[in-house]
């Protein structure tokens, strides 16, 4: 039988590392040094998130999601003994495209050198936190299908000129980071039925669109941007929006009950498991999910410490974080559980 192999893994972040002492001092336009903006400290944001520092692109530049996404897919790429013009099909997720529209997989596309093949689909995905699994599903679907045969996944997002460094924003503001991470997909001949992408589910509940949302662009509106950039007040409607223990709660709630369900449905358990991989959108609420699903302590992977939450690129990057530590090797069974804005989650097992 056809089964989805992982061909390649590969993550990229930006040089400049912000701490939490350094947030309160960004300014809100530029992420430039400023006079304090920001009443936040390092205290309160380790003990609520779990979070120490997080990854900026650099002041004043030009790169853009598509960017970080480009240096990921490379090293992806790469990994998996391929060239760039062997990938027929790109699913990019990200909540900071480089444009409203075209999407950013056609502009991923077009950096890779490989914009004149017409025989490379690119799709983008607006599953937030969890584009991971959604766009695992798809490409699982996909390779097992015999549509494509070298899938190109990547979750990349540029937070950082798009969250409100004043108090007003800080509880959003602290959690998020920029980053990218890539997988590459294939199809292998195996009778192993535990082999390769063994599992995945995604649920939605759209009653969760207003708990978590950026609406600074709203076709019901005329002019569907419709906002003074001069006017400090009116500007919230530029950054995300969140009922933090709404999302908390839910996350939680998801989270634990599709990584049972994937246990269920798999007749696995945590023997036949070697990594749990969660969304990092926060520690406390991978503490609580561990905590409740009965997870090992010692198979739980975190990496929201050092890059916060990077939203779809949080799975491959923690993966491939541990893979370069030397924790996460070739052939380890990954249980990966996810959960975003709409509300949107699910879990997969993979082997990598
Ligand atoms: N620094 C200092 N103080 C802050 C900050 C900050 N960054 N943010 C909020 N506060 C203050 C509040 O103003 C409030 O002050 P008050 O008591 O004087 O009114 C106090 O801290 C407590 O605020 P709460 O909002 O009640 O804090 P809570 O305990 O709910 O923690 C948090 C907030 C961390 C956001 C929490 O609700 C949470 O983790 N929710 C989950 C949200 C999440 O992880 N989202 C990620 C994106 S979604 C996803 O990826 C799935």
């Amino acid at each position: 039988m056809i089964r989805t192999k992982i061909l390649g893994l590969g993550s990229y972040v930006p040089e400049r590392v912000v701490t939490n002492e350094e947030l309160a001092f960004l300014d809100d336009q530029h992420v430039r040094q400023a006079t304090q903006q920001t009443e936040t400290n390092d205290a309160w944001i380790q003990q609520r998130t779990g979070i120490r520092e997080r990854r900026y692109v650099p002041n004043d530049s030009s790169v853009c999601t598509s960017d970080l996404a480009l240096e990921a897919s490379k090293r992806a790429i790469a990994d998996a003994g391929i060239e760039p013009g062997d990938i027929d099909c790109i699913i990019l997720g990200t909540l900071s495209p480089d444009y409203h529209f075209p999407g950013t997989a056609v502009i991923l596309q077009k950096k890779l050198g490989i914009a004149d093949r017409t025989n490379c689909a690119c799709f983008d995905i607006r599953q937030q936190c969890s584009a991971f699994v959604y766009s695992l599903q798809m490409a699982d679907a996909f390779v097992r299908t015999g549509m494509y045969k070298r899938i190109l996944l990547v979750g990349a997002e540029l937070h950082s000129h798009a969250l409100d460094f004043t108090t007003r924003g800080r509880d959003v503001t602290v959690l998020f980071g920029d980053g990218a991470g890539a997988m590459v997909l294939a199809p292998m001949e195996t009778d192993d039925p535990r082999a390769g992408v063994m599992y995945t589910s995604v649920r939605a509940d759209g009653n969760g669109v207003n708990d978590l949302n950026l609406k600074i662009f709203e076709i019901a509106r005329m002019p569907y941007l419709d906002y003074d950039p001069k006017d400090r007040e009116q500007n919230a409607i530029m950054y995300p929006k969140m009922d933090g223990k709404r999302v908390y709660l839910n996350a939680v709630r998801g989270m634990v009950m599709s990584t049972n369900e994937a246990l269920a449905k798999t007749g696995m358990t945590w023997d036949d498991i070697q990594w749990f991989v969660p969304h990092q959108a926060n520690l406390r609420i991978n503490e609580k999910v561990a905590e409740v699903a009965k997870i090992p302590h010692d198979k739980v992977l975190n990496t929201i410490e050092f890059y916060g939450n990077t939203t779809a690129a949080t799975v491959p990057l923690t993966i491939d974080h541990w893979r370069q530590q030397g924790k996460v090797k070739r052939g380890d069974r990954i249980l990966s559980s996810v959960f975003g804005s709409g509300y949107t989650w699910g879990a997969a097992i993979f082997t990598l």
